[in-house]
């Protein structure tokens, strides 16, 4: 699970984190993702001067406002979704499929 924080506190709140959090959730519900993203709120973090301030995983980001929810929301929420549900392998290349098994006559 993905999880988007977002400042509630003052100044964010005025900067329109409740109008920023609502874009966020209908592209949420949109793209179908529910379940492999959610939304907290949080106090200050301490980052109150240009705008709103949210956590992405673990990367946070100032100064988005509410109308560049959408904008935000492919190129900082979607790749991580993505990045999450890519299967791993251990020299991170592509898993190769077994197309064909060889048997041996004995
Ligand atoms: S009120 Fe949001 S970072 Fe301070």
């Amino acid at each position: 699970m993905l999880l988007i924080t977002i400042c509630v506190g003052s100044s964010c709140s005025l900067r329109g984190s409740d109008e920023l959090a609502s874009e966020l959730f209908r592209l949420i519900e949109k793209e179908k993702l529910e379940g492999l993203v959610d939304i907290v709120g949080a106090f200050c973090m301490d980052a109150c001067s240009k705008g709103v301030s949210v956590r992405v995983g673990d990367q946070e980001f100032s100064g988005i406002h509410p109308e560049q929810a959408e904008a935000f929301f492919y190129r900082e929420v979607v790749p991580r979704i993505k990045t999450k549900l890519m299967p791993r392998n251990n020299n991170d290349s592509p898993a190769t499929p077994i197309t064909e098994r060889k048997v041996h006559d004995e």
